[in-house]
This record gives C-alpha cells, sequence and structure tokens, in this order.
C-alpha cells in the first residue's frame, strides 16, 4: 500500500507529540487510515535541540511544503507568517493540510479553504479549538444537518488555569502563569492568552462553522483577565460565583428591519457557583453548544497542552489518510453565508 507522507512544520510541545504518537501507534495507525502515516521531514528554526529526528530535519521549510515525497503538512508553527504562505504553498501543490494555528484561521480561514478547494486537497484543524475535544467536527460534521443558535464556553486552557489557580489557592497572577507555561498550555507570547486574543481567534473560528458565516478575530468584542484581581475573586466567591474567562457565539434573530446577524465576544463573567462552566477547572475547556432540532450539548476535556492538543492532529492526520485512500475529500467550506456580526458588548 502507498504510504501517506507527511511533512511537520515545527516541532515544539505540541510537534514533539505529533512526533512520538505517529512512531509509537504506527501499526496501529496504519491500521485504521488504510495506509501506513510516515513522517518524511520536519522543519525546525533550530536543528541542534532535536538530534533523534537527525535525517527527517530541514530548515527549508518553503522547500519541504512542496516537496514530492509529501502528501500533508502538519503546521504547528502558530503565528501569521510565515504560516500562511507556507500552507498556501502546501495547498497549490496539492498537499492537504492538517493545521493548530488558530491565528491564522480566524484571520485567513476563507483562503485557506479556498486554495484547498482548488486543489481538490483537504483542510482540517481540530487542534486549533479546545484541544482533544472533538469540537470543530461535532460543528462541521455531526450537527451539518441542524442549525446551531449559540456556542459558548471556555477556550482558553491557559487563563482557565490562571483563574481556578487564583480561586482555589489564592495564588498570584503571576505563579499561577509560569506555571501554565511549563505545562505547556499558553502560547509562545502568553499575552495573547491573558488579553483574550486566543479566545477571541477560537470564538471567530466557532461562529463562522457554527453559522456558515465569516467571522475574523477583529469582529469578537476581546476583554481578556489582566484587570482581574484577588478581590474581584473573593468579591465573587461572597456572591456564590466564580470568575470564569467565556467565549459566546450566537445567532442573533432579526429583528423588524434589521435582518439575522451574529455576535461573538470574549470577556471574564461571574459564573453562579452551581452552574457546570463553574467546575470546570485548570486547562479544561468547556464548551456548550445549542441547536434547533438537537436542543443543548455539553463538550469537556483537555483543551490546552502537547498530548491533548496532539490527539486533535492525529485525529485529522488518519482523517485526511482516509480520504486520500478512499479517493475522497472530508468537508468543503468556501461557501460562506453573509450574516453580518453585530457588536454586543459584554451583554
Ligand atoms: N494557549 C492555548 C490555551 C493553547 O491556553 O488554551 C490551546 O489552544
Amino acid at each position: 500500500v502507498t504510504p501517506i507522507r507527511v511533512a511537520m512544520l515545527g516541532c515544539g510541545t505540541v510537534g514533539s507529540e505529533v512526533v512520538r504518537l505517529l512512531r509509537d501507534h504506527a501499526d496501529e495507525l496504519a491500521a485504521r487510515a488504510g495506509a501506513p502515516v510516515e513522517l518524511t521531514g520536519v522543519a525546525v528554526r533550530r536543528p541542534h535541540r532535536h538530534g533523534d529526528l537527525a535525517d527527517l530535519l530541514t530548515t527549508d521549510a518553503a522547500g519541504l511544503v512542496t516537496r514530492d515525497d509529501v502528501d500533508v503538512v502538519v503546521e504547528v508553527i502558530g503565528g501569521i507568517e510565515p504560516a500562511r504562505t507556507l500552507l498556501l504553498e502546501a495547498l497549490k501543490a496539492g498537499k492537504s493540510v492538517v493545521t493548530a494555528n488558530k491565528a491564522l484561521l480566524a484571520e485567513d480561514g476563507p483562503a485557506l479553504a479556498e486554495a484547498a478547494d482548488a486543489s481538490g486537497v483537504d483542510l482540517y484543524y481540530e487542534a486549533a479549538v479546545a484541544g482533544a475535544i472533538p469540537l470543530l467536527r461535532s460543528l462541521r460534521e455531526s450537527l451539518a444537518g441542524d442549525r446551531i443558535t449559540r456556542v459558548a464556553g471556555i477556550v482558553n486552557g491557559t487563563t482557565n488555569f490562571i483563574l481556578s489557580a487564583m480561586t482555589a489557592s489564592g495564588s498570584s497572577f503571576a505563579e499561577a502563569l509560569e506555571e501554565a507555561t511549563r505545562l505547556g498550555y499558553a502560547e509562545a507570547d502568553p499575552s495573547a492568552d491573558v488579553d483574550g486574543y486566543d479566545a477571541a481567534s477560537k470564538a471567530a473560528i466557532l461562529a463562522s462553522l457554527a453559522f456558515h458565516t465569516r467571522v475574523t478575530a477583529s469582529d469578537v468584542h476581546c476583554e481578556g483577565i489582566r484587570s482581574v484581581t484577588s478581590s474581584d475573586i473573593a468579591a465573587a466567591a461572597g456572591m456564590d460565583c466564580v470568575i470564569k474567562l467565556v467565549a459566546i457565539c450566537e445567532r442573533i434573530p432579526p429583528d423588524g428591519d434589521v435582518p439575522e446577524s451574529v455576535s461573538a465576544r470574549v470577556y471574564p463573567a461571574m459564573i453562579p457557583a452551581v452552574h457546570p462552566l463553574a467546575s470546570v477547572d485548570g486547562a479544561f475547556n468547556a464548551v456548550f453548544v445549542e441547536a434547533e432540532a438537537a436542543g443543548q450539548m455539553m463538550f469537556y476535556g483537555q483543551g490546552a497542552g502537547g498530548a491533548p492538543t496532539a490527539s486533535a492532529v492525529l485525529g485529522d492526520l488518519v482523517a485526511v489518510a482516509r480520504n486520500r485512500v478512499g479517493g475522497g475529500r472530508g468537508p468543503r467550506e468556501s461557501a460562506y453565508a453573509s450574516l453580518a456580526v453585530r457588536s454586543m458588548g459584554t451583554v
């Protein structure tokens, strides 16, 4: 059987776990995918840090993404550039793409989807939102026949870890952030977590998928947790509440002459202690989805960290491999409805 040949861009917290799982579970993955899934190249900036990958290493990411011995590009470098250029080149060259890059998807997801459609290849990004939780696939596939009205919850592990530690043990903000970074939850620049931009990117991706429209990170009203103090947390506790950074994406029904629209916002909210979101601690994420026919659902699991995020990447790789073996493609997305995005502040 012809193997599915994988190139990786980046090999940090998530990438090194992807490599480990690809190697440790090679036989099982081959059986599930219908073909061996083989790593043929890994592009990194500092090869001396990845001695165990030896011959697979390159610093020439642009060369790697168009190489003849590559079928799928896995991108775990994050950030807009050079990731965007590399992935567009890869898609143009007929490579399928698996990416965890929420910032890029939230800024330019449709350009990637169109490039994938133009080449007839796959674009999967389950790892971009809520780590291990199979949330995007549920919105994109399982609920494709329903009408989603609301997606809301905790989608940033770092801030949830910080707020949980400040609530449970009175840790300082700085101590909790340091620990979240040590555990591999935080972004390379943790201000993306702390100021809410990471959650805003995820909200944009969730709203785009849930409402079949185009929402970018800049459409999302965004407040982070930098100004949340220990006394705010104590005051919330006095009212039987906890403070959580929440992301809320909603369909706004038509109102008179105003057509249906969507709203997406991220802000620290007071959550009653009896609410299920109040007991979501550490780097866990939890997301409620409401759809007209399905009613309410709750998704819960590890939303950050190397291994949980790698699990989502591996699931996407198996999906791409199965599609390639079967001669098909995953879901297409380039047809977007055009619902206006309305600012609702923190209502
Ligand atoms: N920094 C992100 C978080 C990683 O803390 O949730 C997962 O996207």
